[in-house]
């Protein structure tokens, strides 16, 4: 790919903006040699005004969603891509949420701009566990375990039952929830539909992952040991 359009499509500028960075002498070598927009150089070689490039396509991240945050690149509000590098908003192919949380649930969300790892990610053949932990605002009775590992609970409005779940107690009104798939406002709805109401909610991993010590608002990327760790020993 032409140097020009690789280093738009990380989000530095339109096509002419990056050609005009190159007139400018602003894109060089490891070196400092300054480059030209036809010549075939490695990314990880590439610096713009002296710093290295962001990554390569390829990417997943994941970030501590704090709430506030939309799940969306267009919203009036806060969004999710206002805690990353301003240019990720403006990648090719785009950095896409995988799944979405609600604008009021915090914790662990991942975001690729690979359409194959995605679709690993959330198909029900990958079963990877997403785990939430939830504050309520009436005690549980004590059967909430059973009717969510049941296997035929419905939820409003759906003909499908839901795949059975584990509810986990933490106390008279907080519990851990795991569940193998996801439908919309899956966590809500569930405890909705045995007389409850989620006052908040937290994500706090997905497969083999955890946010372990990640603070809410930031993020890191995911190497090839943490992908691992996400499809557990899958890989
Ligand atoms: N279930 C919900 O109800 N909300 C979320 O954000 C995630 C799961």
């Amino acid at each position: 790919m032409k140097l020009v359009k690789h280093i738009a499509n990380l989000g530095y500028g339109s096509r002419k903006q990056v050609q005009q960075m190159f007139r400018q002498g602003l894109v060089t070598d490891a070196d400092g040699e300054v480059l030209y927009a036809d010549d075939v150089v490695d990314h990880d070689a590439i610096r713009i005004e002296g710093e290295a490039l962001d990554p390569a396509p390829g990417i997943c991240l994941v970030l501590h969603k704090p709430a506030a945050y939309t799940c969306s690149t267009k919203d009036s509000g806060r969004l999710i891509y206002d805690l990353l590098p301003h240019r990720f908003r403006d990648r090719s192919p785009a950095l896409s949420p995988v799944g979405r949380l609600d604008r009021d649930t915090t914790g662990m969300l991942l975001m690729t701009d690979d359409g194959a790892l995605l679709h690993r990610i959330v198909s029900p053949k990958s079963r990877l566990d997403k785990r939430y932990v939830v504050e309520l605002a009436e005690d549980l009775r004590g059967d909430e375990g059973a009717a969510f590992a049941s296997g035929t609970l419905m939820l409003e409005s759906e003909d499908k039952p839901l795949l059975p779940a584990e509810l986990i107690v933490l106390g008279p009104r907080r519990a851990e929830l795991v569940l193998h798939e996801g439908r919309y406002h899956q966590v809500k709805r569930m405890f909705a539909a045995v007389g409850n109401h989620v006052l908040t909610l937290h994500r706090s991993g997905v497969g083999g992952l955890r946010l372990d010590g990640l603070q809410e608002g930031q993020w890191r990327l995911l190497d090839a040991a943490d992908l691992q760790q996400l499809f557990g020993s899958q890989d």
